[in-house]
């Protein structure tokens, strides 16, 4: 489906500064967020790294707390600050740096150009109103709509995420919508002005297998027609490897390793991702116990030296314990943050 838009919110993101039409879609450089607790400064985000093209959908993963809502609050600028702050980094859309615009310039790329969906439908919607009158809403704001276009409109978008009977369940208030319905509304809202990317963090997490599985598909055939660029924080690297193109494996706060699902899940160049890929299940394998990776992500108020991971690395050496391995090229399209990368690419 395709909306006609007034294009005025669009247009605005062509005057600003360092604008191109053929710029990366969205680029993330060394990104650092902190939050400022009782307990200290914690480095939540540590020089994160991401690329994104339009029509690429990019998996990122990684053990709770490595940062990746994080990363994607501080993309759709949504970050509370205090207490967190961006200590660092830049985060480019099509050429413009998010980081240095006005409140209200963010908040014009905000849905519609950078959307969200979130884990919980239930909290991210408004409880007193309908489902129609908080899509009705967007177009009427953001487009000035007549009252009656936009709820025709709303029933177009509800249509589209195969809401069945859209044109009665626009009337009906987020509660009466089961889990799977609810999360498919949300989709509908992040959708409605035509953003060019999509956050989806866990989007569905909170539903049961099966209705997991038919909004992943729902949000992989969506992501496909629009053409749009989707960042996917998830879980389930059963997801990635159906859904997504690239993946970008999170560890306290950054990116340790990106390249290609297939080279990735083929032959992991980081201990880490090696690990996490071990301690899945495998369709293919009978029989196969699970490996728990032994001990635990650092304190991200006390960050050791060195590799994060060196605590919990089989590969570990002395220089690991003091030198930071940068984040670099291993190989064609594939990057990885670990000073003996190729020893474990090839080590299967
Ligand atoms: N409001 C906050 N105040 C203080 N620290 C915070 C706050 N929000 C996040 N953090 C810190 O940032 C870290 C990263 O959090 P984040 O939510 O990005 O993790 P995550 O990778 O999304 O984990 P999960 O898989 O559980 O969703 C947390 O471990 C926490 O220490
Ligand atoms: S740099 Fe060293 S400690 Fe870190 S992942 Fe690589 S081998 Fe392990
Ligand atoms: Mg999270």
């Amino acid at each position: 489906m395709s909306i006609d838009l007034d294009r005025s919110d669009n247009d605005a993101v062509a005057g600003l500064p360092g604008y191109r039409e053929d710029a990366t879609l969205l680029e993330v450089d060394d990104l650092r967020v902190e939050f400022h607790t009782r307990d200290g400064v914690a480095r939540a985000v540590n020089g994160v790294n991401l690329r994104l093209a339009a029509g690429q959908t990019v998996a990122v993963v990684g053990e709770s707390g490595s940062g990746k809502s994080v990363t994607a609050q501080a993309i759709m600028g949504i970050l509370e600050e205090p207490p967190a702050r961006v200590a660092g980094g830049e985060i480019r859309y099509r050429g413009v740096d998010l980081l240095k615009l006005s409140a209200d310039q963010r908040r014009r790329i905000r849905a519609n150009h950078i959307a969200m969906v979130f884990q919980d439908a239930l909290s991210a919607l408004n409880p007193v109103w309908t489902v129609g009158f908080q899509l009705s809403e967007l177009f009427r704001t953001h487009r000035g709509m007549s009252r009656k276009d936009a709820k025709k409109r709303s029933i177009e978008l509800l249509d589209m995420v195969r809401i069945p009977a859209a044109a009665q369940r626009v009337n009906e208030y987020p509660h009466q919508f089961s889990g799977g319905m609810r999360q498919r509304v949300m989709i509908a809202m992040a959708l409605a002005l035509d953003p060019k990317v999509l956050i989806a963090d866990e989007p569905t997490t909170a539903l049961d297998v099966t209705v997991q599985a038919q909004i992943m598909r729902l949000l992989a055939e969506i992501q496909a027609e629009r053409h749009m660029g989707m960042i996917l924080i998830t879980h389930d690297l059963g997801v990635v490897a159906d859904v997504a193109d690239d993946i970008t494996v999170m560890y306290a706060g950054r990116a340790v390793e990106q390249a290609g699902v297939g080279d990735t899940f083929a032959t992991p160049a980081h201990p880490y991702t090696k690990a996490l890929l071990r301690s899945i299940p495998r369709l293919d394998v009978k029989g196969q116990q699970l490996e728990v990776i032994a001990g635990l992500p650092p304190t991200l108020t006390d960050i050791p030296p060195g590799c994060a991971f060196a605590p919990r690395c089989t590969y570990a050496k002395d220089i690991c314990r003091t030198e930071q391995p940068p984040l670099r090229t291993v190989a064609d399209g594939r990057a990885s943050a670990c000073h003996f990368a190729k020893e474990v690419m090839t080590d299967v």
